[in-house]
């Protein structure tokens, strides 16, 4: 067996949650391989809402296996809360969990790294969730991270306390105030709940599950305009969002990967700083904000919102070889009269259609008119019910792309969705 990947070709908040709830039903194993508490995936089904943030999206589908890979960074305390969430709508967390023993652990003194760090870079903030996620990835390849298999070392409380010591020595660069011994009890007490789950060689079960028949299926967190290497550098996240997360954060050889499912929204959205070549800032994009909720599932932030950039998009599907596209929220443009999409950018004067190096340059994006659709898609259930005006921009999309968008989102909920 093969595996599929899953992950978002923007800047993060895509519907990768619903996606993978969506297609959980095909696959007996549905992992996460990089990001970790940063992540909001939100679900939707029988009227009710939920968000995950380190807990893989097919933990509400029995007969599931929930992998947190490698590459996932976890900070014990969400971890909990998560699960005791779920434990309370009847969800058998532990039996629908297991945890690679070689994930990286966040601890309070990484989340106070990064809220000193943001604090000190001032202006030019990267727009961090405060979750620790950065400095929990510096300790990972600075080679002093602590992993989920240590806490079954007896000496898992010196080590914690060393590198609790070599945080609070780092700490002293910054003018920032803080409290050592924040939420450690708490920490202790999520540890000792994480020793009662399934830890495993993540590698190994993944290489097994897939040697046994089974389809797996990678999830992927935030965005490939955030991936450390290709995204908008510095204003990225710590891990490799792209496709290559995926082999690397569960242990999986590339030849192993089949299908690359790419979701992207029907426009764009970015939390966070950095640049965005297409956001709008007039009541344009305000109406984008409030008809697509767009706020954070995570943080809660109103999020900056844009037309469609094709630029971006074509870069990330060029990265993670995409075999299937996946396009969200296109209910949220119904009412609109125009739909713009970005085709290529102007920079220094010139035009071009690649993604500059220079994060600060100036790009202006050129962009090519659709007429809108003005139906609501929300209750369309089949394919030839959809009106030309969309049919029209979805092909335009797949041209430009050479891709296939093999489902169309058409609303939050399960249903509201067309598979072609
Ligand atoms: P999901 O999985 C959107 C953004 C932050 C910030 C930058 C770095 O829900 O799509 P970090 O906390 O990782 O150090 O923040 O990345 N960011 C996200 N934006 N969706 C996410 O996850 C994100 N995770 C991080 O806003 O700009
Ligand atoms: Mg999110």
């Amino acid at each position: 067996m093969k595996l599929d990947v899953v992950l978002g070709l923007q800047w993060g908040d895509e519907g990768k949650g619903k996606i993978v709830d969506v297609l959980a039903g095909r696959y007996p194993v549905i992992a996460r391989f990089q990001g970790g508490p940063n992540a909001g995936h939100s679900l939707h089904f029988d009227n009710t809402n939920f968000v995950l943030h380190t807990i893989p999206s097919g933990i509400f589908r029995e007969n599931t296996m929930n992998v947190i890979g490698n590459g996932v960074v976890i900070d014990p305390i969400i971890f909990k809360e998560e699960c005791d969430k779920l434990t309370a709508l009847g969800v058998p967390v532990k039996e629908r969990i297991c945890i690679s023993q070689k994930a990286h652990l966040i601890l309070p003194t990484h989340k106070i790294i990064d809220a000193a760090s943001e604090a000190a870079k001032g202006k030019s903030k990267i727009g961090s969730t405060l979750k620790g996620i950065g400095p929990t990835y510096m300790d990972k390849t600075g080679r002093n991270g602590l992993r989920v298999g240590d806490i079954l070392a007896a000496d898992f409380p010196t080590r914690f306390q060393n590198l609790k010591e070599k945080h609070i020595a780092l700490l002293k660069q910054y003018d920032f105030e803080y409290d050592a011994q924040a939420n450690e009890a708490a920490w202790m007490e999520a540890i000792d709940y994480l020793r009662t789950f399934n830890l495993v060689d993540g590698e190994y079960y993944i290489n097994d599950a897939l040697r046994s028949g089974k389809a797996i299926l990678a999830e992927g967190a935030q965005g490939s305009m955030l991936d450390i290497d290709f995204g908008s550098y510095p204003f990225v996240t710590s891990s490799n969002t792209t496709c290559s997360g995926a082999c690397s954060g569960l242990g999986v050889a590339p030849s192993s990967v089949k299908n690359v499912y790419g979701i992207f929204k029907a426009y764009c959205t970015r939390v966070g700083s950095g640049p965005f070549p297409t956001e709008l800032f007039d009541e344009t994009g305000e109406r984008l904000r409030k008809l697509g909720h767009e706020f954070g599932a995570t943080t809660g932030r109103a999020r900056r919102t844009g037309w469609l950039d094709l630029v971006a998009l074509k870069y990330a599907i060029m990265l993670n070889g995409v075999t299937d596209l996946i396009m969200m929220k296109s209910d949220v443009l119904d009412s609109f009269e125009t739909i713009r999409v970005a085709t290529a950018y102007r920079v220094n004067g010139e035009i071009v259609d690649h993604v500059p190096f220079d994060t600060y340059a100036e790009v202006e994006p050129i962009y090519k008119d659709f007429r809108g659709w003005q139906t609501d898609l929300t209750n369309i259930r089949h394919e030839e019910e959809l009106p030309t005006a969309f049919r029209e921009y979805v092909e335009f999309l797949e041209k430009e792309t050479g891709v296939p968008i093999r489902i169309i989102s058409l609303g939050p909920d399960r249903d509201q969705t067309i598979i072609r």
